[in-house]
């Protein structure tokens, strides 16, 4: 089952009938991990109250175009920006004629011309209006300008009618707008990620490690999975959620993601090193845990194996990827490191920008190969480790 996290739905509802079924959407959407908000149209309001629609889904209903408090920050325009997806569930023949036409006399209405989100149209009504020519004229219109159709089933209708135009079910709803996601990009590919920060021991209680989130790494794991690839995770210290449709390893030190990963590299088509791998670890790991009885106090450190160059350096290497996390001299470090490694691409970020980079939830980089030099500009991760997985199967595969 594909997922929906870390994914934003605005969910529509408009004037039909089944609106009464809308708040059971909000929640299927929640089970598969979406953060969702909801659009509620004047004609929806007769058959769903919007005390509902808030309750379930923790958030304020947004139902007026003409909302004063919103509209000081353009919230028509934001909260087509924040949707990853807009569903519109259900979706009444007036709608659904509005949108064909262009229509934006209502938030909804307003909304869908504004985002360049993925929308899903669920529409329910009387079998007669469906099958009208109009209705069908404007479904295949809208599916011509790349929107989705989740079609209504066949059954007894609210009206006693018998026929096609009852609303999808709510489970259904939830996983075709998980479906919008799904891509087959990397369809059938092996993929290898490391990811987190190793820990390097000094003594039993102590350690050397890094400010690394595994975020980056995660959310290139989510879309790889949604690009198609059967993703293999290595992973180290982290504070983020695993996805859960990878097979993770979990490593505490250098030495034991070294060996997780040649453990499983000859099956893989891709390596991707996301891993924020300790340089250096202490020659000896002390004992006992080691006494505040000196003034001064050195610990001697010797080279960690460098994982990424390993891989590139095997006979039937994967595609190889590193990151390049640098601070200065941002191209020219990232270049050579290209270079020197022999991996095929380096993606770079500026990790002392605290806007972007290690903890935070957006970055900025460039993805970088022999041939291209790309910026991918500031971004969630998420939307970073899509366009990246894109780069990559449109210039590595
Ligand atoms: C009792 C009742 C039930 C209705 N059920 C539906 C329906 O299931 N589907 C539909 O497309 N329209 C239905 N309508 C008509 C819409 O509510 C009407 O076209 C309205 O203008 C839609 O507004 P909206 O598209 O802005 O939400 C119904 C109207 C009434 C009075």
């Amino acid at each position: 089952m594909n997922s929906l996290t870390n994914k934003n739905v605005l969910l529509g509802v408009s004037g039909s009938i089944a609106a009464y079924k809308s708040p059971d959407i909000v929640r299927r959407l929640q089970d598969l991990g979406a953060e969702v908000r909801v659009v509620l149209t004047a004609g929806g309001a007769e058959f769903v109250s919007e005390r509902s629609l808030q309750a379930v889904s923790k958030n304020k209903v947004n139902n007026n175009l003409w909302d004063k408090e919103a509209e000081l920050s353009m919230g028509h325009i934001e909260l087509a920006k924040w949707a990853d997806a807009i569903v519109i569930a259900p979706a009444s023949a007036n709608t659904i004629a509005k949108l064909c036409h262009g229509k934006a006399d209502d938030l909804l209405t307003t909304l869908i011309l504004a985002t360049t989100a993925k929308v899903l149209i669920a529409p329910a009504m009387n079998q007669q209006m469906y099958g009208s020519m109009a209705t069908q004229d404007n479904l295949k219109i809208l599916e011509s300008r790349g929107m989705v159709i989740a079609k209504p089933e066949f059954g007894v209708q609210a009206c006693g009618d018998i026929g096609e135009g009852r609303l999808a079910e709510p489970t259904s709803i939830a996983a075709q707008t998980a479906n919008l996601f799904q891509n087959t990009q990397l369809s059938g590919k092996n993929v290898m990620i490391t990811l987190g920060a190793t820990i390097e021991a000094i003594d039993p209680v102590r350690f050397i490690s890094n400010h690394s989130s595994g975020k980056m790494g995660m959310a290139l794991a989510t879309a790889c999975v949604e690009a198609g690839a059967t993703v293999n995770l290595v992973i180290g210290a982290i504070s983020v959620a695993v996805e859960s449709r990878a097979e993770s390893v979990f490593v505490t030190n250098a030495d034991e993601m070294l060996k997780a990963v040649n453990a499983n590299i000859s099956k893989q088509d891709i390596f991707i090193s996301c891993a924020a791998v300790a340089d250096y670890r202490p020659a000896s790991i002390a004992k006992n845990k080691i006494k505040k009885d000196r003034e001064t106090l050195s610990i001697d450190l010797v080279k960690n194996p460098d994982i990424l160059s390993n891989v590139c350096q095997l006979k039937d290497k994967p595609i190889c990827i590193g990151f390049a996390a640098e601070t200065e001299n941002l191209l020219e470090n990232a270049q050579n490191k290209l270079k020197n490694k022999g991996c095929d691409a380096i993606i770079l970020n500026d990790v002392s920008n605290a806007k972007i980079g290690l903890k935070s939830d957006r970055n900025e980089v460039f993805f970088i190969t022999k041939k291209v030099c790309e910026k991918i500009e500031i971004n969630s991760k998420i939307i970073i480790a899509q366009k990246l997985v894109i780069k990559i199967s449109e210039t590595l595969i």
